[in-house]
């Protein structure tokens, strides 16, 4: 299939362009770069064997960039990444996270409806759930009060596509609802690359670990789990790309609506995720106890049985390959690209 990936040049979307093309798809890149950095579709095509990733650098805000996009394209799906990510920028710049998600996705669906492209897989979170109700989370668990517009504008665009897949059954609207995404390509080219203070637990103990930080905060140990701090479904990156290949097939056989949880359905704990950090790259992470952040919950991680059921895809990666890889990324490139 021929597909439009919008952020492609992001963290999820530069390994989702890897699995694309080792699964016999093509792909065509949009993305503003507000967020990332074109080096990382170099790597990409450097990793597939292929002269260039094609690039459009366009903002989905931007209604006659992306026709001219499509005048040169018959798209037959559009993997939708492009969005703004950080939860507490979202807090601070509320208008900023409705505008540029919730208006660029609005027109981007409508650029692509008029174009005759109507599947569209959408990069929604786990976030969506708020606190939730059960766990292990399944699809059918209510979505809940999210703690921040970053996770309204997931929570509504969800509702936006729903809606637009009722009013025409034409669309294929897959719902992919990540849980904590880490690692990296095992090459370490390409990997994450916060800019600034990582607001996430894995880059965090990367930072520490190749001395940029001096050590992690862990943000509360009195939850009730295991050994009091929050337990996550942390998935690695490589699992999360090829969720998406296997996404595609929802829409070949015209699903209509999907949603899917993508996890492991393993939690771990922060510290958990410090300990294997240290045991398997012989590295030291300082830490020390902080106060609980506010808005965190204490324990989230999904059943991922349906998207096996429904889209043969499991994680095949464990703990110990998520912390190998993220580190072998940070340490080939202490400064990100
Ligand atoms: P990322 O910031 O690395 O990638 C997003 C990309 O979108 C960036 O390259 C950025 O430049 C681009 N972008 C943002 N606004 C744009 C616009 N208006 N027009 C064009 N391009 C634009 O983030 P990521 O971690 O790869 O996340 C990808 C998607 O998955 C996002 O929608 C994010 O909300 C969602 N998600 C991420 C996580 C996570 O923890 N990383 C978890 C759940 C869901
Ligand atoms: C994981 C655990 C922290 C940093 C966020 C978004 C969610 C989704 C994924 C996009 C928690 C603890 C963290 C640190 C710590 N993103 N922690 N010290 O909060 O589960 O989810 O990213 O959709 O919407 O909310 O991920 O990596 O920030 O935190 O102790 O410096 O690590 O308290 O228990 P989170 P995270």
């Amino acid at each position: 299939m021929h597909i439009l990936v919008t952020g492609g040049a992001g963290f999820i979307g530069s390994h989702t362009l890897i699995e694309l093309y080792k699964a016999g798809h093509t792909a065509v890149v949009v993305d503003n770069l507000c967020n990332s950095n074109p080096l990382a579709l170099q790597r990409v095509a450097e990793i597939i064997g292929v002269p260039a990733i094609p690039f459009h650098k366009v903002d989905i805000r931007d209604r006659a960039g992306l026709e001219r996009v499509f005048a040169g394209h018959k798209f037959d799906a559009c993997i939708h990444f492009a969005g703004l990510k950080a939860v507490g920028e979202s807090v601070e710049k509320p208008w900023e996270y409705y505008e540029n998600n919730i208006g660029g996705t609005l027109t981007l669906v409508d650029v692509m409806r008029r174009h005759g492209c109507k599947n569209i897989i959408f990069s929604s979170s786990a976030t969506v759930y708020g606190d939730p109700d059960e766990i292990p989370i399944t699809e059918q668990c209510p979505k809940g009060q999210c703690t921040n517009p970053y996770g309204w504008t997931k929570s509504m665009l969800e509702q936006v596509l729903m809606d637009t897949q009722k009013a025409d059954p034409e669309w294929n609207v897959v719902l992919l609802r990540y849980f904590n995404p880490v690692g990296a390509h095992p090459s370490g080219r390409i990997g994450e690359n916060p800019k600034g203070i990582p607001n996430n637990l894995m880059p965090y103990i990367t930072q520490v670990a190749v001395g940029k930080r001096a050590e992690l905060g862990v943000f509360g140990d009195d939850y009730p789990t295991p050994d009091g701090t929050g337990v996550r479904d942390y998935i690695h990156v490589v699992d999360l790309a090829t969720a998406h290949v296997c996404a595609l097939q929802a829409i070949v056989r015209r699903c209509g609506i999907g949603i899917y949880n993508i996890g492991t359905g393993h939690g771990y704990s922060v510290l958990d995720m410090v300990k294997a950090f240290v045991r398997v790259n012989g590295v030291e992470v300082p830490y020390s106890i902080k106060p609980r952040r506010v808005g965190d919950i204490a324990t989230c991680y999904c059943n991922p049985a349906k998207a096996m059921a429904e889209l043969g895809w499991e994680a095949r990666h464990d703990i110990d390959d998520m912390v190998r890889d993220s580190w072998n990324w940070q340490r080939q490139n202490p400064e990100g690209y």
